[in-house]
């Protein structure tokens, strides 16, 4: 945690600071068992609780550590008041799958405080109201069509000109009775619980293939299987693609995130701006004391100005709303949104029975998360489900907006060619520590990052996943892939995927 006015020097969420989390081990074995679950985060954990319940055999894996990707750097807001979208929805999906989705979520959010009674979690769980506000005219109609979407899908909402918050505003919409909690802290039960149910958990196990026998096998980095009835790839972005065509269809989003103990009181609320570029902000209670989080700056990952940048353009934000005290945590946070907003939960493709997926849930991975554990759970035990049609991931042949695809792929061509062009000679060793540059070493483009104690750390910038160059990630100090969002540290390991494979390391000592 820090203790100044300024930007913490490295980045490190709140939510995993001081909890102590169970650790497992690696896979190092053949195992069998009923539902193989790849990704330790909100889909995966609550899935492998819900299932471990029934008496299923359940085994988890994750590439890292358990909740140490999206869910360990979320906003923790567990709301149906997902942006401007039940208008939106309404025109595209019509009135009864919009309002399908509005009842997905607050099923999510009545299992989340069911969950939290019954296993007496101690999760900061509180009930407030969502609030989006505009100060722009434009988006004023766009907050009275949502109000009327809200009315026809009987929402609880009101549209109101003032709200607490001293920033400016012109109008706001509320749902009323949304929540906030410690995310870590009821999942970390949920780990608990599922290891009472007997499921078998393995960190830093990587799955890279999906192989068939008789039944589905998810195949680890070190050669391992893990023999399964069903595989759930609840992994981010989908460790296996099953022909489902997954990077043409999403694209990755970062955002970021500061913990800020202000000048001004918190008024209650969670809030969103309607405009770019996006503000959202709630409250969370930090060794007793109250601090706020600053959330915004969106853009799709490895594009962009330097990551750094988006941090202090929410610092101004704090400095002029809510008077800095302090800026005890920074931290940033990557999702994948897919063409139609909606997640993509449910089989793997079409034809496929046995493997299921749950990714793509646009920055709102409480609800979403819980939803596609629920959906998955009830379609591996053969239960309907009436979410299953809304979010199929096979709707794609059926998407209204087709045309991002072409925009997507013309997207991710051009960061292969201009990549691919853009490289000079830079000297690295007039590089100053802690900065990074991107050079032609032996003929190769080359990312070359100098450390705190000014050692060089060079890699092949060719990303391991379909050949996209990385871009410098300042703020994080990462490697990003402008493509579909992978991820590296400066020495090369995979973060975050779906590449599953390090960069290539180049001597340059
Ligand atoms: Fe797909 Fe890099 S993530 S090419």
């Amino acid at each position: 945690m820090s203790d100044t006015k300024e930007l913490p020097q490295f980045p490190e969420p709140y939510w995993r600071d001081n909890l102590e989390i169970p650790s497992f081990p690696k896979l190092k074995e053949k195992i069998s068992v009923d539902v193989g679950i790849v990704g330790g985060g909100i889909a995966g954990i609550t899935a492998a609780y819900l299932l471990s319940k029934e008496n299923l055999k359940v085994a988890l894996i994750d590439a890292g550590v358990l909740l140490n990707g999206t869910t360990g750097h979320t906003t923790a807001k567990v709301t149906a008041q997902h942006g401007l979208i039940y208008d939106e929805f309404i025109k595209h999906f019509g009135e009864e799958k919009a309002k399908l989705y509005y009842e997905a979520q607050m099923e999510a959010k009545e299992f989340i405080e069911q969950t939290t009674k019954e296993l007496q979690i101690d999760c900061e769980l509180e009930e407030h109201d969502a609030i989006i506000y505009t100060n722009s005219d434009e988006y004023i109609t766009q907050l009275e069509n949502e109000k009327k979407a809200y009315d026809q899908l009987g929402i609880e909402g009101e549209l109101i000109d003032t709200i607490p918050l001293q920033v400016p505003h012109k109008k706001a919409l509320i749902m009323k009775n949304q929540a906030q909690y410690h995310p870590l802290k009821f999942l970390k039960v949920l780990v608990e619980e599922c290891v009472k149910n007997g499921v078998q958990f393995y960190e830093n196990t990587t799955a890279v293939d999906v192989e068939y026998n008789k039944h589905p096998a998810i195949v680890t980095r070190d050669g391992h299987r893990i023999i399964s009835k069903f595989v759930f790839a609840a992994s981010h972005f989908p460790f296996y693609d099953g022909q489902g065509f997954y990077p043409t269809r999403m694209y990755a989003d970062r955002s970021y995130i500061l913990a800020v103990k202000a000048k001004k009181k918190y008024p209650g609320g969670m809030y969103l701006s309607a405009e770019l570029p996006t503000r959202s902000l709630r409250s969370v209670t930090i060794n007793g004391e109250e601090v706020w989080l600053v959330i915004g700056q969106d853009h799709k990952t490895g594009q962009g100005k330097s990551t750094i940048e988006h941090y202090h353009a929410l610092q101004d934000f704090a400095e002029a709303h809510l008077g800095v005290e302090k800026i005890l945590y920074r931290w940033s946070a990557q999702d994948l949104i897919t063409l139609d907003k909606l997640p993509y939960v449910g089989r793997i493709s079409e034809n496929e029975h046995a493997i299921f997926v749950a990714t793509g849930f646009r920055k709102w991975g409480m609800t979403n998360g819980t939803v596609a554990a629920k959906l998955v759970s009830d379609l591996i035990l053969g239960n309907d489900s009436p979410y299953e049609e809304l979010y199929t991931p096979s709707r794609f042949q059926a998407d209204p907006s087709l045309r991002k695809v072409v925009q997507i792929n013309a997207d991710v061509a051009k960061h292969l060619i201009k990549g691919k062009l853009e490289f000079t000679d830079n000297n690295i060793h007039a590089l100053a520590a802690d900065d990074a540059t991107v050079t032609r070493i032996n003929g190769k483009r080359t990312g070359v990052y100098k450390d705190l104690e000014s050692n060089l750390h060079a890699v092949d910038t060719t990303c391991t996943h379909m050949g996209c160059e990385v871009e410098w990630n300042s703020g994080e100090r990462t490697w990003d892939c402008p493509c579909h969002g992978s991820r590296f540290s400066y020495t090369g390991e995979v973060m975050e995927g779906p590449a599953k494979r390090p960069l290539e390391r180049i001597d340059v000592e």
